[in-house]
């Protein structure tokens, strides 16, 4: 199937999750073997020199975390953030599904690096059949004593929990997830200390996306060497995505970095649906860029990105064709942000309400230039006032439609 590879993703679909055989037999727990091995500093100096980014979104380096948290003295509790509310993203989803022990298998590392002996699996609401699939698989880990006291006779003592939020994209954010099992509202909070601190009930606290759970396990595999020959200088590896909208195939796959969009969408997705012309992107979600036709070529990397001003966000990619409106489009992300702000802050719950105003004058094609304006400055107050990630990110469908698809405003 075209460039896409079959590392971190070889158990999904393939093996038996119902019992923890299938992924011992397929290799599981070798990592956790390796690991125990080893130190927690050399545990941690291998993540770091994997150059692994968080997976989740926002592409924080994993090593240099880890080690934050190992600084702390008291344990820290590991969280596992599986909330994937980012619309269009839906691969940890797979994870959960398909290859559960691989992310328990992680997270027991990051336990053994950092200190810790208490996790958190924090799940999205909809995700019920995910959450018994992750609760059955803990169960069953446990019964093999790969969780509990003493695992695999070592000094590890590690147990997992898992909670469901009640579905908002903002409970993905760490300070709301935090408030969301504390009990409270799921609203960001103001941050005096760092997560590895002061983080879930005060205490030490270390957060990581499910995908980076299990490229770390997988770091201790004899799979390794294979992944980290992969990718750029700079985006080791591969990621995750799901590919999504207009596509043949449309599906979760696990890509090298580097990889041009062109390859993800017509070799890896059979081109588009319908034998129909090719419109424009959205990369990493609503809080991601659009990317139009000229721009296809573009490599699929942090670096790449970044140059652009973009981020790769969470992994989705969303295609839309020739019948697709760009106008339509905005106002339906703009839509789902308005309703999605927790309104803690004005920047986020005003500008959103303000740009979706104009999101459907530009679809009654009434938008002036004014508006164009007005995009250009709110977007600009929303990104450089907004309290959390949200606000920040909201704008870019937007201000991405205007830097590619200018002529709508004409
Ligand atoms: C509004 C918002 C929603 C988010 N949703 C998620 C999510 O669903 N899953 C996730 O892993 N990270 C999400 N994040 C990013 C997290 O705050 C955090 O950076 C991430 O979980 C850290 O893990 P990582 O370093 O392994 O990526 C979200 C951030 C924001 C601002
Ligand atoms: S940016 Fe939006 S979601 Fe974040 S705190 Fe402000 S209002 Fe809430």
């Amino acid at each position: 199937m075209g460039k896409a590879v079959s590392i971190l993703t070889k158990n999904l679909k393939n093996i038996n999750i119902d019992t923890i055989d299938d992924y011992l037999a397929a290799g599981g727990y070798e990592g956790l073997k390796k690991v125990l091995t080893l130190t927690p500093t050399e545990v941690i100096e291998k993540v770091k020199n994997s150059g692994l980014k968080g997976r989740g979104g926002a592409a924080f380096p994993t090593g240099k975390k880890w080690e934050e948290a190992a600084k702390v003295k008291e344990d820290s509790y590991i969280l596992c953030n599986a909330d994937e509310g980012e619309p269009g993203t839906f691969k940890d989803r797979y994870f959960l599904e398909f290859d559960p022990y691989r992310i328990i298998e992680g997270m027991t590392i990051a336990a053994y690096a950092v200190g810790g002996r208490e996790g958190y699996i924090y799940i999205r609401e909809e995700y019920g059949k995910q959450k018994e699939i992750i609760i059955r698989a803990i169960d069953n880990a446990k019964a093999r004593g790969l969780l509990g006291n003493n695992i695999l006779d070592s000094d590890i003592c590690f147990n997992i929990k898992v909670i469901s939020g009640a579905g908002a994209f903002i409970c993905g954010e760490t300070t709301a997830l935090i408030q969301s099992i504390e009990g409270g509202g799921g609203r960001p909070k103001i941050k005096f200390k760092r997560t590895a601190e002061s983080g879930l009930f005060g205490k030490p606290t270390l957060a990581n996306n499910i995908e980076s759970y299990c490229v770390v396990t997988t770091l201790f595999t004899d799979d390794a060497e294979q992944y980290l020959s992969l990718g750029t200088d700079e985006s080791r590896g591969t990621k995750v995505i799901s590919l999504c909208g207009n596509v043949e195939n449309p599906g979760v796959y696990e890509v090298p970095f580097g990889i041009t969009l062109r390859e993800i969408i017509y070799d890896i997705g059979g081109g588009i649906k319908d034998g129909r012309d090719f419109k424009f992107a959205q990369i990493g979600g609503a809080s991601g860029p659009i990317i139009p036709k000229s721009m296809m070529d573009l490599k699929y990397s942090y670096e790449d990105f970044k140059k652009e001003g973009y981020s790769i966000g969470s992994g989705a990619v969303l295609v839309a064709d020739d019948t697709n409106s760009v106008a339509d489009f905005m106002v339906t992300v703009q839509e789902f942000f308005v309703h999605e702000s927790c309104g803690k802050c004005t920047p986020c719950r005003e500008g959103n309400r303000q740009l979706l105003k104009i999101a459907h004058k530009v679809a009654e094609k009434k938008a002036t230039q004014e508006d164009l304006i007005t995009v250009k400055r709110v977007a600009n107050v929303m990104k450089n006032c907004s309290f959390c990630g949200l606000g920040t990110a909201a704008p870019t469908v937007m201000v991405t439609a205007i830097q590619h698809f200018y002529d709508m405003f004409d």
